[in-house]
């Protein structure tokens, strides 16, 4: 089977964006493929995080992975800290990747723009150490959002250069995008993508957040001030209101050319009843077997025990060869 890998950052709570980009993506890929999935919490650091805050969010998402259908039977399922291997693969490859790459990088630019007083080395870092995230399981597949495709060419990029100087030690993996719903974008921007630490609240709606806020962001979403308030999807000329037929289409399983014509004598103020109505019957469900998992601290617990073991074992192969070969000696 093909090997899969991705996480997501306990950085706050998991958003829309995160679950169409991401998470809907892993729970279809468990079945035909071999998938690692990860919270990346030495990701989160890289932005100052109340430590206590970062330890509860480590456990919601684990419980929120888990809600929204990943199997940890079929997958391997842990949390990035309990395998150091990443740090000390990250280390090396760090070694093998140049400054004038990592300042390219957009993610930084927009990191170090809204984070003024904390540009620190690790946030600079940050794809070295997503790089060796996937080159340590010699992943084939990277299912992420659109904005993670800069990152996924750099890790290419580094693997090639490895295997160049020392041999094929590792695969080099391609991104896996989905089509449609790769960019959710924020709900009162709509020109840039929803994220779950934007300083706005009412910009992104949170997996867990309650039916009747999710229902009022929603119907405050901005679209546009066309007085025939027309109903179709061109991101360009309408992002509000495409970002808009976007989450219903996913949350529905339509189509948008299904969905646009019964729009046609329709107000903005329809289409997001609409959305989110879709939205929250999308969510209720998978909020409840979040109650229930979440409170149940020695599951997750165990979950977290066997992928870490799991995930270490398999973490040490790659690390090994790489050791091998750079010319470090093997403890004796
Ligand atoms: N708006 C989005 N639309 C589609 N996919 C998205 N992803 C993030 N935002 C969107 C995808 O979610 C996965 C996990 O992302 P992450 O938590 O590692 O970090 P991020 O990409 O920086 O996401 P956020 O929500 O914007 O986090 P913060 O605000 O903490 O930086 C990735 O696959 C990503 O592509």
């Amino acid at each position: 089977k093909p090997i899969v890998l991705s996480g997501c950052q306990p950085s706050g709570q998991l958003t829309l964006g995160n679950y169409m980009g991401a998470l809907k993506q892993w729970v279809s890929m468990q079945d035909d493929h071999d998938c690692l999935y990860m919270l990346v919490d030495l990701h989160a650091i890289t932005v100052r995080q109340d430590p206590k805050q970062l330890f509860e969010a480590c456990l919601d998402g684990l419980a929120l992975y888990l809600a929204c259908g990943i199997d940890p039977e079929k997958s391997t399922l842990f949390v990035q800290s309990h395998v150091p291997q990443h740090a000390q693969l990250s280390w090396v490859l760090n070694c093998y990747t140049q400054m004038g790459e990592l300042n390219r990088m957009t993610q930084f630019k927009d990191k170090s723009a809204k984070n003024e007083n904390n540009i620190n080395v690790g946030l600079y870092g940050y794809p070295v150490l997503m790089a060796a995230d996937i080159l340590m399981y010699q992943a084939d597949k990277v299912p992420v959002g659109d904005d993670q495709k800069q990152h996924l060419e750099l890790t290419r990029d580094i693997a090639n250069r490895m295997n160049n100087l020392y041999g094929d030690i590792l695969r080099v993996p391609e991104p896996h995008i989905p089509e449609f719903g790769a960019r959710i974008m924020s709900l009162q921007e709509p020109e840039k993508k929803m994220s779950k630490s934007d300083v706005n609240p009412n910009n992104f709606i949170g997996l867990l957040e309650d039916p009747k806020k999710i229902t009022k962001k929603i119907k405050r979403a901005v679209t546009d001030s066309d007085e025939k308030a027309n109903i179709y999807f061109n991101p360009q000329e309408k992002p509000g209101v495409s970002n808009l037929l976007t989450l219903l289409s996913l949350s529905t399983g339509k189509s948008i050319d299904e969905l646009v014509p019964a729009y046609e004598d329709k107000m903005y103020g329809h289409l997001k009843g609409d959305v989110a109505e879709a939205v929250v019957g999308l969510l209720e469900p998978i909020q409840q077997r979040y109650a229930d998992i979440r409170t149940n601290r020695d599951y997750l617990n165990d979950v977290m025990r066997n992928g870490a073991e799991k995930a270490s074992a398999r973490a040490e192969e790659t690390l090994k060869k790489v050791y091998e070969a750079v010319g470090f000696i093997p403890k004796p």
